[in-house]
């Protein structure tokens, strides 16, 4: 388990370095939603607690905070940050795809306000037992979830060529990817992949470009390693799951909001909310999405490819 220790109201110290989550466009988040004070929230990515903790101070004392999370690190922060909140607050260690049943074992039937920040957070980057992050050597992992059997080094090294071609290229967008693929066959026939910092260097290698040099230049290996997290922990067929269950726990008049961080969430958030939209289900509060602003990039560089979306229940 990863030494966690609480530095300051947003600031966690993970495996030594601070680490700072800024919850992402929380000022038009809680701008454009007010719950009432007796109002049931689910927060189905609770992360750090940063945006729950936001709108749990406005919930009274029956209010009601349902927080979800797949890590259970994520889970355990969460319980922290919120431990001091004045409404009921309960934190489940689960995927966000169970959002419906998991809300009716709690014998609650509609919710106020449904809020999913997807991705990961910052404190989870830098969590090299997470395996996530280019910029550390840790082992290749990326499950959100540890009960979940397949890391991403199994992929990695398990896949054929082909199949993993496309499945960075579906995933991650990558033009390189079937060269990617190529080099990753070769290199593993020799010794199994099973460090971030190995892949990130076959990746380097194969689109011929040298590591991140400068903060501001995307890493070579950005796309294939968002590619990976993608499929480890399933997230585009969990956010479909998501989105299906929203329409129908969420009461009349409640919101769904989501922060998607890459054009693959955004576009299946787009399309559910215009198809609920054309069948009378939603109203669109953004009829697009709202990113954030320059000064909330200056000052979260998390922030600078999140879009939201925000629909009412009709
Ligand atoms: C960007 S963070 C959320 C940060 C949070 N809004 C805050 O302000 O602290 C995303 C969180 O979603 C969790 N997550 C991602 N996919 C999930 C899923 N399918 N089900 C449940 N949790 C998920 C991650 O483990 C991570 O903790």
């Amino acid at each position: 388990m990863s030494e966690i220790r609480y530095a300051g109201r947003n600031t966690i110290e993970v495996n030594g370095p601070i680490v700072e989550h800024i919850p992402v466009l929380a000022g038009t988040l809680t701008e454009q939603i007010t719950l009432p004070p007796d109002g049931v929230m689910v927060d189905a990515t609770i992360g750090q607690g940063g945006h729950s903790y936001l709108f749990g101070k406005t919930l009274g004392p029956e209010g009601v905070l349902i927080g979800l999370d797949a890590n259970k690190e994520a889970v355990r922060r969460a319980q922290f940050k919120l431990k001091d909140l004045a409404c009921k607050v309960i934190l489940i260690h689960c995927n966000f795809s169970h959002i419906a049943e998991q809300v009716h074992k709690q014998g609650i039937e509609k919710v106020d306000f449904i809020l999913a920040d997807l991705g990961v957070s910052s404190v989870q980057l830098s969590d090299v037992e997470m395996g996530l992050s280019f910029l550390e050597d840790a082992p290749l992992d990326m499950r959100f979830d540890k009960r979940l059997k397949t890391t991403a080094a199994d992929i990695i090294n398990n896949t054929d060529e082909k199949a993993l071609a496309d499945l960075i290229y579906k995933f991650g967008q990558d033009r390189g990817s079937r060269r990617i693929a190529r080099f990753i066959a070769q290199q593993r026939k020799s010794e199994p992949i099973t460090t971030t910092g190995q892949l990130a260097n076959i990746v380097c290698r194969a689109l011929g470009r040298p590591g991140r040099k400068r903060r501001t230049r995307i890493h070579p290996a950005t796309r294939t390693f968002q590619a990976l997290r993608i499929a480890v922990n399933n997230e585009l067929e969990n956010l479909e799951k998501l989105l299906v269950s929203a329409s129908d726990i969420v009461k009349r008049n409640g919101y769904i909001a989501v922060v998607s961080f890459h054009s693959l969430e955004d576009r299946l958030v787009k399309n559910n909310f215009k198809q609920n939209e054309k069948g009378g289900i939603y109203r669109l509060i953004t009829k697009k999405p709202i990113v954030p602003g320059r000064d909330e990039i200056a000052e979260n560089r998390r922030a600078r490819s999140a879009k939201l979306r925000i629909a009412q229940k009709q």
